[in-house]
């Protein structure tokens, strides 16, 4: 369980998260919407203790992320971030053993190998392994950092906004993958998406964010419905019910 509890965070003068309370229970797809500038990145890293907040905590699993070391945290939680900066000079093969660091540092064991290998398969670019990440497609560079933070095979695993850049095969394949790590794996899979449809057909639970606070929680079925999603994202929505799915259409 990721228990936050009133956590503030301000950039100058303004405030950019605004006494956030939030339970993601264990196991499960939780994803994370709301319009661009709402905080969904802030809150991810100040969870996954990249930012220190001004006020409040967060704990994983009872543990105080901020009290806690980097070493112990980065065997339980993982975080892929939406801006991912690195060496260009990299190729998969190395990104995706940077995902095994908090166990063996630099000297992989044949066991690191084996989730290496396992996470480049599981994104479908063995045979780009070595290539650098300068030579790929953003979908494919994308691609590899799921694979990074799935190497680090941690019980908690972040993502921020994974579908950027991909196709929509690709887009499918990485949802069918992250609900295969909860229910499998029994990890807890929290993501930003923007994608409504993807988040109503994948997720147990969605979060929406607008301004800095949580406007919604609830199941699928209660935010993607007209009224919420206009107050979380100030537009109009239609919702087609086709069998027993739901369509949220904001196209025309
Ligand atoms: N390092 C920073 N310095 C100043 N403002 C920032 C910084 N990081 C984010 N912000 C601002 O905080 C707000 C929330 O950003 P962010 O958490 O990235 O939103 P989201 O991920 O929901 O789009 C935005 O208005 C953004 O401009
Ligand atoms: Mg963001």
């Amino acid at each position: 369980m990721i228990e936050i509890t009133h956590v503030s965070k301000s950039y100058d003068e303004s405030r950019v998260l605004d006494n956030i309370n939030l339970t993601i229970p264990r196991g499960g797809v939780t994803s994370i919407i709301g319009p661009n500038g709402a905080g969904k990145s802030t809150l991810l890293s100040v969870a996954s203790r990249l930012i220190a907040p001004d006020s409040g905590h967060v704990r994983v699993d009872g543990m105080d992320v901020h009290k806690t070391s980097g070493d112990v945290l980065s065997r339980r939680l993982s975080f892929m971030r939406q801006d991912n900066q690195v060496a260009a000079r990299l190729t998969v093969q190395d990104l995706v053993s940077f995902g095994r660091y908090p166990y063996s540092k630099a000297r992989l064991t044949a066991e690191d190998l084996d989730h290496v290998e396992c996470a480049i398969d599981f994104v479908a670019l063995s045979d780009l392994r070595h290539r650098y990440l300068d030579q790929l497609s953003g979908g494919q560079r994308q691609r590899a950092f799921v694979a990074m933070v799935l190497a680090q095979d941690t019980d908690y695993v972040l993502f921020d906004e994974p579908l950027n850049n991909l196709d929509m095969r690709h887009a499918r394949s990485t949802m069918k993958l992250l609900r295969r790590m909860a229910d499998d794996f029994s990890k807890t899979i929290v993501v930003v998406l923007h994608d409504i449809n993807f988040a109503a057909s994948y997720s147990d639970l969605i979060v929406a964010m607008r301004d800095g606070r949580i406007a919604a929680v609830g199941i699928p079925r209660d935010i993607a419905r007209a009224d919420s999603l206009k107050e979380i994202f100030d537009m109009d929505f239609s919702i087609h019910r086709i069998g027993d799915r739901r369509l949220v259409d904001f196209y025309a």
